[in-house]
């Protein structure tokens, strides 16, 4: 790398860098490509793919209840059977290995586990995951492990109201520190939530995941307090369990602000913005209080917490993972008391195939270099990301999801530009290696690089498999 730069190497990166192109590879001369060690992996999770809802003494979860209530999924399927992956794990393990991938990230079933939520643990349900764990391993592909993707075993819904009471976040402690006792000496990360605020929101305020309910504002703050506190709590029985090198981290689906015009005001906003919309989340996780502006905008029903509490959520983590697929706004510079402005999204604004799924490639460069700049946060994976895609077959029975591949290029270009700055991601887990059941979603929407037929279980590799391939081949957006 040279010392010095021409003035013209500067005027040039200085053109490329407003173009949002790699400014540190451009330095240094070099095609843009990942750090030597970025780990690749694919991700899925429990009720999404396993079935088997019934086998080896599995209780029933939330997701079972919701799924077989009339008007709750789109398509009027639900999660009985899935992929199936609960038997074909072996097959599937074989797929991730073909497409290259050194990771992968999954769930454990909570239910599976702990069929009543809490007491008697059923070690046939761990065997099943004993068993994942020794393929993925013989496989050379390392775990990393979710603890809770949503899967809430009933048995606490119905005997105390799920989140809504504190009991579920103790409960869930429990449930982590035990499972992790008996895996880490296989698998060393381990994520505590996936998705604080989807649980909160569509879960408890919107009714539109399980468990369905519609709360008013002070219980639905009451249940976020609850989440990052079973976060927490999940982060200290991990600590106490688990075996030396154990790491832990939340999955967060951050709200991404991004700067509407990379100006210094855009982007001094666009962290002010940051801090403050992720406040009952990651702000408090990194900071340690809640911050005053949440705290005021809620008023009579913000949440009610104590000191300890909030010393329990920002529990030192390891690492940040990030669910990354769409901007959630632009900001802008604004002389308000805020600092910053939200820029509304036109409706012309482009998106994949759901309504929600808006292409913003920049969300990947801008949510990790938000994390590391305002909380200096040293280890990040990308814990998700991908698309939906109508996904036809062609005549000769093939996926040429060239959409899903023109998304995925740009994501990973712009995460490229995270990595050629030093921005700290050291690995990606593309979302998902296979079809499953999209939640309220159902089986129609499909997020695979791998086409699942739901009748057959049949699994073919659809283009983009192909383009997943190669970047890690190359370990360089192809
Ligand atoms: C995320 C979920 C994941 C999947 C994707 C599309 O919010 O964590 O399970 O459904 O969306």
């Amino acid at each position: 790398m040279p010392d010095r730069l021409s003035r013209r190497q500067f005027a040039r990166i200085t053109a490329s860098s407003a173009l949002g192109l790699s400014t540190a590879a451009r330095a240094r001369g070099q095609s843009a490509g990942f750090p030597r060690h970025f780990l690749w992996g694919t991700a899925t999770s429990a009720y999404q793919i396993e079935g088997a809802v019934k086998e080896d003494g599995r209780g029933r979860s939330i997701w079972d209840s919701f799924a077989h209530t009339d008007g709750t999924i789109a398509d009027r399927s639900n999660a009985d059977i899935a992929c199936d992956h609960y038997h074909l794990y072996r097959q599937d393990v074989q797929l991730m290995k073909a497409l290259g991938a050194k990771a992968y990230r999954f769930s454990i079933a909570w239910p599976r586990i702990f069929p009543e939520g809490s007491g008697t643990p059923n070690p046939k349900g761990l065997d099943f995951y004993n068993r994942l764990l020794d393929e993925l391993l013989a496989n050379g592909l390392s775990p990393f492990v979710t603890l809770y993707h949503w899967d809430l075993p009933l048995a606490l819904q119905l005997r105390f109201g799920g989140w809504t009471s504190r009991d579920t976040a103790t409960a869930f402690a429990d449930y982590a520190g035990y499972v992790v006792q008996r895996l880490s000496d296989r698998a060393q990360h381990f994520f505590t939530i996936n998705e604080c605020s989807r649980i909160v929101h569509l879960g408890h305020g919107l009714g539109l995941d399980a468990p369905g309910l519609k709360l008013p504002d002070a219980e639905l703050n009451q249940v976020r307090h609850h989440v990052a506190l079973g976060h927490g709590l999940a982060v200290q029985a991990i600590r106490a369990h688990g075996k030396r090198g154990t790491k832990v981290g939340p999955a967060e689906n951050m709200v991404i602000c991004v700067p509407a015009i990379e100006t210094a005001a855009n982007v001094r906003a666009a962290e002010a913005a940051t801090r403050d919309l992720n406040a009952p989340y990651l702000t408090v996780m990194l900071e340690g209080h809640y911050r005053d502006t949440f705290l005021v905008r809620a008023g009579h029903n913000a949440p009610k917490f104590t000191d300890e509490d909030l010393r329990i959520i920002s529990s030192r983590i390891d690492f940040v993972g990030l669910n990354v697929y769409k901007p959630d706004h632009y900001v802008v510079a604004a002389d308000n008391a805020r600092g910053f402005a939200l820029a509304p999204f036109p409706a012309s604004f482009p998106h994949m195939d759901a309504s929600w799924l808006n292409v913003g490639p920049e969300a990947i460069y801008w949510a990790p270099r938000h994390l590391s700049k305002l909380w200096g946060v040293t280890s990040i994976y990308i814990t998700e990301n991908g698309t939906s895609a109508t996904d036809e077959a062609a005549a000769d029975g093939q996926v040429y999801d060239v959409d899903r591949i023109m998304y995925l290029r740009n994501y990973l270009t712009e995460l490229q530009r995270a990595t050629s700055e030093g921005i700290p991601v050291l690995g990606y887990f593309l979302w998902s290696l296979m079809d499953n059941f999209e939640w309220s979603d159902g089986l129609a929407k499909r997020f695979g690089l791998i086409r699942v037929d739901f009748e057959t279980q049949g699994r073919t590799p659809k283009l983009s498999a192909a383009f997943y391939r190669e970047v890690i081949r190359r370990n360089a957006v192809a």
